[in-house]
């Protein structure tokens, strides 16, 4: 039992220490790293769909909406995205040319698998982005895009939501590359970085831990933490959110930094942390003010950001998190690492059982 878990204490630290060893492989099988380029082939025809459908559920479909960001940004295709149990009820005019994907690890949730024979029924081609190649989802696709995890035990997602990122980049830039939205140059360079993401990963989980428990500690006393991010950061402010409900069952929201002031901001006090995800990018100032507002009114701030970011900010912090900077397309994934030690350490410290936290299933099978 212990040797499953590679000698660490929980499913799901031994899930996010694999990281960079599972990255590498799901990238290996859908990038060539000599010759910078990207193979997706399958049926759907990316450069012909006038647009792209998605649906998942909790991480999975948080992954999907950062796949959003790519697909529009690189590939210039609209995206459609919902959680599946709203997905399959909405009667989305979907035009039948379009192509659709479905994210799951297990393959098996209730939700995202009507989404899919709803989307069959009405002749749009589709793709199954899972874990488990077996799974009733990954038969019933037209396409299935193997995401190359491994298992993964834990009921907190952690290597399976990275190693969908991954391959959902790749398709966005082999979308992108179709339909001649990217030059040849541009998708050498997202392949690149995409290429360099295993040993970034295994060089930020070396390096963080001491730090992350720290401050885990002091998470571990709140009540509510707030989540905020621009851009991809937004969906990776939702899933930091996710991460540490599910399993310190402490109260947190994910939220885009802009919308602070149109609501959240009444929350804040004294006793609200409040993490910002910012890496240095063209977001960055602009998330940096967002944390004024916040410290303004005494929220505590805990930035996670890069070394560009660090170098920037100059406003004092409970604490802040410094990562390499890296180009904007492993960003979140990147990022992602922090955020997940921080609720593994935070319910650890807190004694939660954090491979089967209450209430919740690996898989769910039903409506
Ligand atoms: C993630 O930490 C959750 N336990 C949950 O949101 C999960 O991602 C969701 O239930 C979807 O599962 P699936 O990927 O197997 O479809």
């Amino acid at each position: 039992y212990l040797a499953d878990k590679r000698n660490h204490r929980h499913f799901m630290k031994k899930e996010i220490y694999e990281q960079p060893e599972v990255i590498a492989r799901a990238l290996g099988h859908y990038i060539n790293i000599e010759g910078n380029s990207v193979d997706t082939a399958s049926c759907i025809d990316f450069a012909s769909v006038p647009s792209v459908a998605i649906s998942a559920c909790g991480t999975a479909y948080l992954a999907g909406l950062i796949a959003k960001y790519w697909f529009e940004r690189y590939a210039r295709l609209p995206v459609e995205i919902d959680v599946a149990s709203e997905f399959r009820y909405r009667e989305i005019p979907l035009p039948p040319q379009s192509a659709a994907l479905f994210i799951s690890q297990s393959g098996e949730t209730a939700d995202t698998l009507a989404s899919l024979r709803y989307c069959k029924e009405r002749g749009l081609k589709t793709g199954a982005v899972v874990n488990t190649r077996e799974s009733t989802i990954a038969r019933e696709a037209d396409a299935v895009f193997p995401i190359l995890a491994g298992p993964e035990i834990g009921v907190a997602s952690t290597k399976a939501f990275t190693c969908q990122l991954a391959v959902l980049a790749t398709l966005a830039i082999s979308a992108a590359k179709a339909r001649g939205t990217v030059t040849e140059d541009e998708v050498k360079a997202l392949v690149g970085s995409l290429a360099e993401m295993p040993c970034i990963m295994g060089r930020v989980l070396n390096s963080i831990q001491p730090d992350i428990e720290l401050l885990s500690r002091e998470l571990a006393k709140c009540r509510d933490v707030l989540y905020l991010g621009r851009g991809t950061s937004f969906p990776l402010a939702m899933e930091g959110a996710l991460k540490l409900k599910e399993i310190s069952y402490i109260h947190a929201e994910g939220y885009a930094a802009g919308e602070l002031k149109h609501g959240p901001i009444a929350l804040i006090d004294e006793n609200m942390p409040v993490i910002v995800i910012a890496p240095h990018d063209r977001f960055f100032n602009k998330t940096v003010s967002n944390m004024e507002e916040a410290a303004a009114r005494g929220g505590r701030i805990i930035l996670i950001t890069d070394e560009k970011g660090a170098a920037a900010s100059k406003l004092d912090t409970m604490h802040t998190i410094v990562l390499p900077a890296v180009d904007e397309i492993i960003a979140p994934m990147i990022f992602s690492l922090p955020i997940q030690l921080l609720a593994y350490h935070t319910a650890v410290f807190m004694g939660k059982d954090v491979d089967q936290p209450r209430n919740l299933a690996k898989s769910v099978t039903v409506e």
